[in-house]
């Protein structure tokens, strides 16, 4: 008794920094899962993209003024449409085109935070990035989706939220290093001003 000897916790640096880097990447099972709920959705990932962005306004009056939905003539859905769909189609082209390459999501992420980092700021808010994700994982818990398993369906909206905190972690990354005037990644040139 009591002479059971303890293993050593690994200490090794490949262990640290694969648990280090554990929350920026996807195993290929969360990717399986995020790909096939994707494309199942199908005709509603845009009414997916809109309870986000619905979700967003309703928590947040200034998100609610950007996207316009109180403005005449018609209830501001240009600005509103606009992002559901640029929002759609990043994500379409992170799952689909990309394949949810773990680089690609993050250099993506990153260009596209910088790119924010130009919206004005006296209207963009380093905020707005916890409002986005949390508005992002509720909206995902609420998904419905006939024929899948209630432990598949809920490994998928685990996988989800995974993704949307890399992605949006990475934005906010690059958005708040753009503004502090410290980059640690080069961007394209395209990566202009957005407006
Ligand atoms: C609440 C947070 C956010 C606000 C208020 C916001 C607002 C905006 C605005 C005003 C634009 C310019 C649209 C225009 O041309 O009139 C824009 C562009 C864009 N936003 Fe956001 N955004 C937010 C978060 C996000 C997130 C989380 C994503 C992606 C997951 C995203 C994806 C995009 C894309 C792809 C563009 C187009 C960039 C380009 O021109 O290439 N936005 N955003």
């Amino acid at each position: 008794m009591g002479n059971k000897q303890r293993r050593p916790l690994s200490t090794s640096a490949d262990t640290v920094s694969k648990l280090a880097n554990a929350h920026k990447y996807l195993t290929i099972k969360e990717k399986k899962a995020i790909k096939k709920t994707w494309i199942r959705l199908g005709v509603l990932q845009e009414k997916f993209i809109r309870d986000i962005w619905l979700l967003c306004a309703e928590r947040s009056p200034r998100i609610r003024a950007i996207l316009q939905l109180d403005e005449e003539p018609n209830g501001g859905a240009d600005r509103f449409d606009l992002l559901v769909s640029l929002v759609q189609e990043f994500f379409d082209r992170l799952i689909l085109y990309w394949k949810l390459d773990d680089e690609k999501i993050l250099e993506e992420s990153y260009i596209l935070g910088v790119e924010h980092g130009h919206l004005h700021e006296s209207w963009f808010q380093s905020i707005f990035w916890d409002i986005f994700l949390a508005s992002m994982a509720d909206t995902v818990a609420g998904v419905q989706m006939a024929n899948i398993s209630s432990a598949k369906l809920a490994f998928a909206k685990y996988s989800w939220r995974k993704f949307a905190q890399i992605v949006i972690g990475q934005m906010l990354e690059a958005f708040t290093e753009f503004r502090s005037g410290v980059m640690t990644k080069t961007v394209p040139s395209t990566a202009v001003s957005l407006i």
